[in-house]
């Protein structure tokens, strides 16, 4: 064998023997997946192509460096359900996964290389940080991977799957993404620490309290999906991928069409009560919209009050937002104004016609909202609707009332299609709150109070809120069978399907942050 083919193979045994067992060990015993292994799993047997395998840590004067092929990050790109993504995957083992500038190249030559191509890029966290020892350095090889996540940001999907720390000012690289995943347990979010928080207010907190999967799945909606572990949340990931198309300039990958559906389904008929205070759960409306039932709910345990999810119809990829009368009786507040309002976004980039399922009796009342803000966190909800130029559908199933009606997607705010089921009331507010306030003199001096607001709302419902106004108005476009909602949005899914929209040229519109 030629010396020089001698030099070349012995570098391979040398790569592999940094992968030895206890390498494996190590990382299994933190109850995790190595880098590599999550890699593995995340592409299709046998496309995985990696980049830099041999790349070296930099020198650093602070002492404290190790002799590791790679730098502490597995990078490369290979087929996910057969089409092409980027990712990389941070090495806990090298270096607590700890970005120097080595590592901070690895990464940006695959986000440069998925931008040019059009390609997703997932990026699988589990990083002590910046790396010390290098200093500026790394702090800059941070800088240049925020640059290009925001200059990607609505040109190809970028999803960070976080599965073990994820620290300081390196948790801005996941939030500028489109999606964050979290792995329950073994994963973690902060600025700043437990040790921190202790120093500087004094407070104690755990890891997992400041800033595990459990808080940032619920309260803080920072992680869009939360799996309990490192298999699981790599398969969610590829879930997410096969609803989306692969850049901006692409549609998602249409399916195989449900053929076990009907073209009408009485039991819609039958979900939303007669009693309009009466709760039910939207998401039994939605499983017999889609095809086969399913969908994907992002951010599915923040913001309960309203629902995001992707699903197909017809074979097509949809985003259906949808109020959620079971928690809060739907109302907009601060949290699902901002949910939906970003998952909006996320459609509206990737050409996801946006299907609104409607029952909202208007934005939650309240010091705390209205000292929290929602007058400017409710306008980022009235912004995107506004502002998407893909197809929209609204299906109003009951509750219209006020800017909330005005707000999720009516046709005054560019709403391609919006129909209304029997159920639909739609008003500037519901019967009480009208009859309280015109109707206040009257109402204190009646004899029977009781029986005369009785009169009254039932006079508002047949005279104000009935669907069939806004229809006779042009404000809905029809009052349909419920039974036939399926088949009317993939009537109109197609017939929106070549929708252009063509809008003044500027340099950005100024979202309402
Ligand atoms: C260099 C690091 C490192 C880092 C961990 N290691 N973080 N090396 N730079 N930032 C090394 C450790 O020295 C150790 O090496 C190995 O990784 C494993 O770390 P342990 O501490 O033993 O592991 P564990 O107990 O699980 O704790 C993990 C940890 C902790 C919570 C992540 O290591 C930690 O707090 N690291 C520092 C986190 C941090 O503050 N980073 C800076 C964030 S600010 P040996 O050789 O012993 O195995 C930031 C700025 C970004 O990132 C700038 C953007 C604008």
């Amino acid at each position: 064998m030629k010396k020089s083919y001698e030099q070349f193979i012995a570098r391979q045994e040398l790569l592999k023997k940094q992968y030895d067992e206890a390498y494996y060990e190590k990382q299994h015993k933190r109850g995790k997946l190595t880098a590599r292994e999550r890699i593995l799993l995340l592409f299709d047997e046998g496309t995985f192509e990696e980049t830099d395998a041999y790349t070296p840590p930099a020198n650093a004067s602070f002492g404290k460096t190790v002799k590791a092929f790679g730098d502490g990050v597995v990078a490369g790109f290979g087929k996910v359900n057969g089409r092409l993504v980027y990712a990389f995957s941070q090495d806990f083992n090298v270096l607590g996964g700890s970005l120097g500038s080595q590592h901070a190249a690895k990464i940006v030559k695959i986000q440069d290389l998925a931008l040019k191509t059009g390609s997703p890029v997932v990026g699988l966290i589990d990083s002590g940080g910046a790396r010390i020892q290098e200093g500026i350095s790394s702090l800059n090889g941070y800088a240049d991977i925020f640059k290009r996540n925001v200059l990607s940001s609505g040109v190809i999907p970028q999803i960070s799957v976080i599965m073990g720390p994820a620290a300081g000012g390196a948790v801005y690289s996941p939030a500028l993404t489109d999606f964050i995943f979290m792995t329950a347990d073994t994963s973690y979010m902060f600025v700043t620490g437990p040790n921190v928080v202790k120093e500087v207010l004094n407070e104690t907190v755990t890891t997992e309290d400041l800033g595990g999967a459990s808080v940032h799945g619920t309260k803080s909606g920072v992680a869009d999906f939360v799996y309990n572990d490192d298999e699981n949340t790599i398969l969610g990931v590829k879930q997410l991928l096969s609803y989306l198309p692969s850049n901006n300039l692409e549609t998602a990958p249409v399916h195989q069409k449900d053929v076990s559906k009907e073209k009408t389904e009485d039991r819609l008929r039958y979900i939303v009560p007669e009693d309009p205070d009466k709760p039910y759960n939207v998401k039994e409306i939605i499983e017999l919209i889609v095809d086969n039932g399913k969908f994907l709910e992002v951010s599915e345990n923040h913001a309960m009050n309203i629902i995001t999810a992707f699903a197909r119809i017809d074979g097509h990829s949809v985003g259906i937002i949808a109020n959620q009368p079971k928690v809060m009786a739907g109302t907009l507040d601060i949290d699902s104004s901002v949910k939906a309002a970003r998952f909006i976004n996320i459609c509206n980039s990737f050409n996801i016609p946006i299907i609104t399922l409607e029952d909202v009796p208007g934005f939650l009342p309240g010091t705390d909202q209205e000292h929290d803000g929602i007058i400017r966190h409710g306008a980022k909800l009235l912004y995107a609707y506004t502002n998407a130029t893909v197809p929209k559908i609204t299906i109003i199933l009951r509750k219209a009332y006020g800017g909330a009606y005005i707000v999720m997607n009516s046709k005054g705010i560019g709403g391609d299609f919006s129909f209304a089921w029997p159920t639909a009331e739609i008003a500037v507010m519901g019967p009480d709150g009208a009859i309280a306030i015109l109707y206040r003199k009257e109402l204190t001096e009646a004899e029977d109070p009781a029986a005369l607001k009785k009169e009254l709302t039932q006079t508002y419902r047949d005279e104000v809120t009935n669907p069939y106004i806004a229809d006779e108005k042009g404000f809905i476009d029809e009052v349909i069978d419920p039974a036939l909602t399926r088949s009317k949005i993939i009537t109109c899914l197609d017939a929106l399907r070549r929708k252009t929209v063509l809008r003044i040229d500027r340099k950005q519109g100024n979202v309402p942050l």
